[in-house]
């Protein structure tokens, strides 16, 4: 069972430069309504009410005055800055006392899911599960490579050429030792404590469980995966699917 979720919305936005020259990434509009709506939603649909907000210090004044306490959404929002670009890990620790020893739903603010996740959500009990897709372009994302049941047994965080085609998408489920792990985590090649760190973490301790996502899902953080993005949630909004 998870109560409690944390979406992360942190990051310059380096890859949909100049679009983000004066803005976040998170703000941008994507369809009918800004990109940060849509993990809301998604987090929503899965019976989480209570969300941590953890987004960068620039525009933390634009994140509070669009979304408020949580009111418009039937939901209670709370905030954290995170300082610097440390990386997702070092957001997602930011969130210790707001999971106060609970279970937490940590998801990316640039991810839009067509799925309803509140069965795996709510059968939640302990270690953690991420949700894989495939996808055509692997090497843009932690990469998940699997035994012959299915069972995940590593993830590589972009590799130059990938095991597989099954992307770890950007909603993960921890249980409260997570924020331990965190602190074991050393930063990589590129200066930043790598969630995928993490998730090894749980796979090398036989605690990860994985499931596939069914619907349509996408990151939004490149001009491609941006469009893309604009043109599936135009689909799912008018389709009322989300
Ligand atoms: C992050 C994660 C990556 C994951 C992706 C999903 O990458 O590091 O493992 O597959 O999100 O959107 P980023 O897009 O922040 O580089």
């Amino acid at each position: 069972m998870i109560k409690k979720g944390v979406i992360l919305a942190g990051g310059t936005g380096t890859r949909l430069y100049p679009a983000t020259k004066i803005t976040n990434k998170h703000l941008l509009p994507i369809y009918n309504r800004p990109m940060i709506y849509y993990p809301i939603e998604t987090l929503k649909r899965a019976g989480i009410e209570e969300v941590l907000i953890i987004c960068g210090d620039e525009h933390a004044g634009d994140f509070t005055r669009l979304l408020q306490d949580g009111d418009e959404f039937g939901m209670h929002f709370t905030y954290r800055v995170q300082v610097g670009s440390g990386g997702i890990a070092q957001a997602l620790s930011l969130a210790e006392n707001f999971a106060c020893n609970e279970n937490i739903a940590v998801i990316l603010g640039d991810n839009i899911y067509e799925d309803d996740f509140s069965d795996i959500i709510s059968d939640f009990e302990q270690g953690a599960h991420i949700f894989l897709k495939k996808v055509h372009d692997p090497e843009r994302f932690g990469v998940a490579e699997l035994d012959k049941n299915k069972k995940v047994i590593n993830i590589e965080e972009k590799p130059l050429k990938a095991k597989t085609n099954y992307a770890a998408t950007g909603l993960y489920l921890y249980d409260k030792t997570v924020f331990d792990k965190i602190k074991k985590c050393k930063p990589s090649t590129r200066g930043e404590l790598e969630i995928t760190d993490v998730s090894n973490m749980y796979i090398n301790s036989s605690e990860m469980t994985a499931s596939f996502c069914q619907g349509e899902w996408t990151d939004a953080g490149t001009h491609e995966s941006f469009f893309r993005a604009s043109s599936i949630a135009r689909d799912l909004i008018l389709k009322n699917e989300i």
